[in-house]
């Protein structure tokens, strides 16, 4: 039987191929290309993502889809166009590299908007509002492709932003995905269920990056069964700006070198203490058993025992003297 396709989507799908067109081939265009150069953006890289350019001058979609036969009322309700008083639309993005944003079947619901002038007062990326088929916490950039990535790469790769999923891309990982900024859903957390549970954590590498990627440990954890692994970048940097830094192979090596919950969580502790001084490496110490303590694997909570005891220069057997009495307290 056949399932008769929204008309917003087919909608979407022109919209998509508008923009794409825009910024390869035409003068409005212009502008645009030359911003997706200055990204490191190649042609491939723009086909693969189906980049586009939303000019900055006129009502150029808008013209295009009532031509192309969309009535008034589909395109009012399909969030590219803004709704003045009187009821005359006019296109939501302008003079803003355009990012296509898939569901799970690839099909293109929305789009995100990165501002390329200066103009610090418009925000930085501009996103289609909620409709009927865009909804923001099911979304994940390049969730469709990177699934399948997903096979032979063995997980998937969780960023922050489109550049950083792009740039990872062009470093030869191609199973990254992005939700939109920072914030991670729970619906979001159980569609990556659905593909692996081996899901590696790569934010911005700035304190809100990290900040972040403990939150979404802890998600995942609260939902359980994931085998989880946390990059932390050096220097604040994202991973966009690592991989231009430092090269391909630089970057594949941060991913394989991903920490595991509780060593991110160690680590993370230890920098809030100054651990030469007795009276803070004690609660430290004290910390970090508790950390371990959740753990309901004994063999995991040897190794990272050992881990602090050697680290701080006691004994295994103080530490796992406390870890005992800790668990009696826990349960
Ligand atoms: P970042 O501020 O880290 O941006 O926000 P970025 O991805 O590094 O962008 P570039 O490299 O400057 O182009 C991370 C993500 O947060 C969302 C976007 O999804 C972005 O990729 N965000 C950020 C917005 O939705 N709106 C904004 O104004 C800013
Ligand atoms: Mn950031
Ligand atoms: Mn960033
Ligand atoms: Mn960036
Ligand atoms: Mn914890």
């Amino acid at each position: 039987s056949q399932v008769k396709l929204n008309p917003l989507i087919k909608m979407h799908k022109d919209a998509c191929d508008f923009y794409h067109h825009v910024l390869l081939t035409t003068r409005a265009g212009e502008r645009g290309m030359k911003y997706a150069r200055e990204r490191e953006l190649s042609d491939e890289i723009l086909e693969h993502f189906q980049i586009g350019y939303a000019p900055k001058q006129d009502n150029l979609l808008l013209t295009y889809l009532h031509d192309k036969g969309y009535e008034d009322d589909e395109l009012a309700k399909s969030g590219l166009f803004v709704e003045s008083q009187d009821g005359c639309l006019f296109d939501r993005f302008r003079d803003r590299l355009m990012f296509p944003l898939g569901n799970e079947s690839g099909q293109i619901i929305g789009f995100s908007g990165r501002r390329i002038s200066q103009d610090k007062t418009e925000a930085k990326y501009m996103n289609s509002p909620e409709t009927e088929i865009f909804t923001k916490s099911k979304v994940l950039f390049h969730f469709a492709e990177a699934k399948k990535a997903a096979r032979s790469e063995g997980h998937l790769i969780l960023y922050e932003g489109y550049m950083d999923v792009i740039s990872a891309y062009k470093a030869g990982v191609h199973s990254g995905i992005a939700s939109m900024g920072t914030s991670l859903t729970d619906q979001q957390v159980y569609m990556l269920r659905r593909i692996t549970p081996n899901i590696i954590i790569n934010y911005d590498g700035d304190d809100p990056g990290v900040h972040a990627e403990e939150r979404a440990a802890h998600m995942f954890e609260k939902v359980g069964g994931f085998n989880l692994g946390i990059v932390v970048l050096p220097e604040k940097l994202d991973p966009d700006e690592y991989v231009k830094k430092y090269g391909a192979e630089k970057y594949r090596d941060e991913v394989k070198g991903a920490l595991s919950p509780t060593d991110f969580f160690l680590k993370r502790l230890a920098q809030k203490y100054n651990l030469s001084n007795d009276r803070e490496r004690i609660t430290y110490l004290s910390e970090a058993v508790k950390e371990i303590a959740h753990l309901s694997n004994p063999v995991e909570q040897d190794i990272y025992l050992e881990k602090v005891a050697k680290q701080e220069g006691v004994s295994k057997d103080s530490l796992k003297v406390n870890l005992m009495r800790e668990r009696r307290r826990q349960n």
